[in-house]
């Protein structure tokens, strides 16, 4: 059997953002029955909150729509880069830092901005909710959400990075 494809998602706290992309990523495969072909993580690059488990605001707007999230909080190390095949990123501050850890090209080619997968916007980045409102944890949901369905959507097809 061919080895599962490895995706590593990346934010500043792996406290909001980051977790709840891998939660839905695996939420999409395994309604696909293709969780098998996938393995996820999630990293922050700040390192604050190692350990801890997501935002209780991005689990409880989680939870509101039927997704439980499991993960602790890590930071982004350089194996990463030799350990994940695709690394993707929320916002080009958080692809500015994972690029500080590396000057190899096969590296570097890895990184992406999820957000070029938002089938319905032609934005970037995935904002922080951190400082906002309940409001913007929703936004975030449903950004990651279509995000990463179409993601799986398109390497499902054979389309690669
Ligand atoms: P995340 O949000 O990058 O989506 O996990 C943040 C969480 C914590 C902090 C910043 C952003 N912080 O500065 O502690």
């Amino acid at each position: 059997m061919s080895q599962p494809t490895r995706i590593l998602f990346v934010c500043l706290g792996n406290i909001c953002r980051s977790p709840l992309a891998e939660g839905l990523f695996l939420h999409h495969a395994s309604q696909a029955g293709v969780q098998h072909l996938f393995e996820v993580d999630s990293a922050g690059t700040n390192g604050l909150h190692v350990g801890e488990d997501p935002d209780p605001r991005t689990r409880r707007n989680a939870a509101k729509h039927g997704i439980e999230l499991n993960h602790k909080g890590r930071k982004f190390e350089k194996a990463d880069f030799d350990n994940w095949d695709y690394i993707l990123v929320m916002d080009k501050q958080n692809q500015h830092t994972v690029r500080t850890y590396t000057n190899d090209d096969l590296h570097l080619t890895k990184i992406h901005l999820l957000r070029n997968w938002d089938p319905i916007s032609e934005a970037q980045e995935v904002p922080d909710p951190w400082y906002g409102g309940e409001e913007g944890f929703e936004q975030v949901f449903q950004i990651l959400h279509r995000s990463t369905e179409n993601l799986l959507r398109q390497l499902l097809k054979g389309h690669i990075l």
